[in-house]
């Protein structure tokens, strides 16, 4: 599969790590809450395809056990070298076969990632290691857009920033797997009865720098960047933003405000106990 081919350079890890934003305490919100529903005691989660570990660690504080597992080494040597919690461990594995006891876990969560599998297979793998009432969340970003109070600067913003993600990079996102991730995983689904898809807007303020930093770890940039080395594409992106604002600070002390929405699928396997 064409996944096995991402993320694998330690210095694209590096960059992942340094530039992908943590899970949106929304979205944690949201997960904890379902599973507490009908759970009391939450022992073990799991993040699949974790990355270094960018849905992982904010699920440290409600478990005794979280292991986030991912295909690439590189990744899971950011995760273990930049991750504090004690209770968090990381490992190289395959989201179609988890190396884990039947029975044994009481979430599993995976960001940004469902669209990479073989969501059939990975389906089965989290239904053999889920407890009865455990729950399986998957949830992806969609796009970003810039917002300000002025609406009208916002939109200028986002011109600039979809022709920059979009069209300088078009040629670049030749994956068909985007857009599953797009449309908002509605062609996946999670066939447990108790069972929500959710979408939930989240902002996050960030330097231009650090803008043009989340846009350099994109598997698209880093394939331009790879047959355009000495293209430089942020020095003129920063300048439309800087101009789109009206300001002259500099890209990294000039704050930007993102909003995307963040889709989510959530179920609970059936307690056959009952
Ligand atoms: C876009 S990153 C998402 C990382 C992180 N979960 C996040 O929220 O930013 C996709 C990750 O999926 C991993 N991946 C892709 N296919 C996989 C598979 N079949 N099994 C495990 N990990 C996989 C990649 O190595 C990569 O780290």
């Amino acid at each position: 599969m064409a996944t096995r081919k991402q993320f694998t350079e330690a210095e694209h890890a590096a960059l992942y790590n340094k530039y992908r934003p943590k899970a949106d305490s929304k979205v944690l919100d949201k997960v904890i809450n379902y599973l507490k529903e009908k759970k009391k005691t939450l022992n073990v989660a799991v993040d699949v395809a974790c990355g270094s570990g960018q849905g992982t660690v904010g699920l440290a504080p409600h478990f005794k056990k979280v292991i986030g597992y991912d295909i690439s080494t590189a990744q899971i040597n950011e995760g273990r070298r930049t991750t504090k919690a004690e209770n968090v461990e990381y490992d190289v594995a395959d989201a179609e076969n988890i190396p884990l006891p039947d029975n044994s876990v009481d979430l599993v969560t995976c960001s940004q990632a469902a669209h990479w599998f073989d969501f059939g297979a990975f389906f089965r793998e989290v239904d053999r290691i889920l407890t009865p009432n455990g729950v399986l969340a998957v949830y992806s970003r969609g796009d970003y857009v810039l917002v300000h109070q002025d609406a009208d600067v916002g939109k200028e913003l986002t011109k600039i920033y979809k022709e920059c993600t979009w069209k300088t990079l078009a040629a670049y996102w030749n994956d068909p797997v985007h857009a599953t991730r797009q449309n908002g995983y509605v062609d996946l689904d999670i066939p447990y009865p108790d069972f929500e898809r959710v979408t939930m807007e989240c902002q996050l303020d960030l330097t231009l720098t650090r803008l043009a930093g989340f846009i350099s770890s994109f598997t698209a940039y880093q394939r331009f960047h790879r047959e355009n080395p000495n293209d430089d594409i942020f020095t003129p992106l920063h300048a439309r933003f800087l101009q789109a604002l009206n300001v002259q600070t500099l890209p990294e002390e000039t704050i930007v405000t993102t909003s995307c929405p963040i889709s989510m699928m959530i179920g609970r396997k059936p307690d056959t106990n009952l």
